[in-house]
């Protein structure tokens, strides 16, 4: 089942009257459960399409289409509920809130929501990723590795369809960001998420389903395995 599709997606951003092409006329179909890293040099387009995937941001032509829905249909209660129950964000700085938390940080987005049974979902998003005994802990009391295992169980605390994670390991050592990526990988299969992740690393890609190489906004080569 589809969960993600972008169709002859291009994407333009205007600076200074000035026409910049970031993806052009792309197309990628993503499943649940897959794991895909999007690969290539700086400013191919990788955080341009996750944004668009995400819809924090839409398409000058072409479609995404979000479970079948193409974002640019929706209106404002529409897209709010999508960014909110669809899609989960991961980004390399954590962005975590400081003055909360690791128990509030989880569980903020629920709260946020209206939802009921905020402090039980955060409890089992933090089993998930390994971190039962640091509820009560501040972000500061952490270790890096620590606060993007919080932040991957807020992404997760709304069981969102797609998973999308901006160099989710840009700002850890190499063997800490392989614990990440190891996590990432058993919670795709495990939620039957899509995972999406934006990545310079070379491990990050190995781990993979499908590894999307962009170059200047287009897709150059798909790997799957
Ligand atoms: N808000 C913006 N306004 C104007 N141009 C932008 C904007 N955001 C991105 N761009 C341009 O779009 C292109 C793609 O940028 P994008 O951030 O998607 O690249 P990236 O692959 O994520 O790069 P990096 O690996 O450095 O994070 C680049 O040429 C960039 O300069
Ligand atoms: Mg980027």
């Amino acid at each position: 089942m589809l969960i993600l599709s972008l169709q002859n997606v291009s994407k333009d951003y205007l600076s200074d009257g000035q026409r910049i092409p970031a993806l052009s006329n792309l197309s990628l179909d993503v499943k649940r459960g897959e794991f895909v890293a999007l690969v290539g040099r700086s400013g191919c387009g990788k955080s341009t399409l996750l944004n668009l995937a995400g819809a924090m941001d839409f398409p000058t032509a072409g479609q995404v289409l979000v479970d079948g829905v193409s974002t640019s249909s929706l209106e404002d209660a529409g897209l709010t509920r999508l960014r909110r129950e669809k899609v989960g964000f991961i980004f390399q700085s954590f962005q975590l809130l400081h003055t909360l938390t690791v128990f509030e940080n989880v569980e903020l987005p629920l709260l946020l929501a209206g939802k009921p049974n905020a402090r039980e979902a955060a409890r089992e998003r933090l089993a998930w990723v390994e971190l039962d005994d640091l509820g009560h802990r501040y972000p500061h009391q952490l270790s890096g590795g620590q606060m993007q295992r919080v932040a991957i169980a807020r992404a997760l605390i709304h069981s969102p369809s797609i998973l999308l994670a901006d160099e989710p390991t840009g700002n850890l050592d190499t063997t800490t960001g392989n614990v990440i990526l190891e996590l990432l990988r058993r919670l795709t299969r495990q939620q039957n998420t899509a995972t999406i992740m934006a990545t310079h690393s070379v491990e990050a890609a190995a781990l993979a389903d499908m590894v999307v190489q962009l170059r200047d906004g287009k897709i150059e080569g798909i790997t799957r395995r």
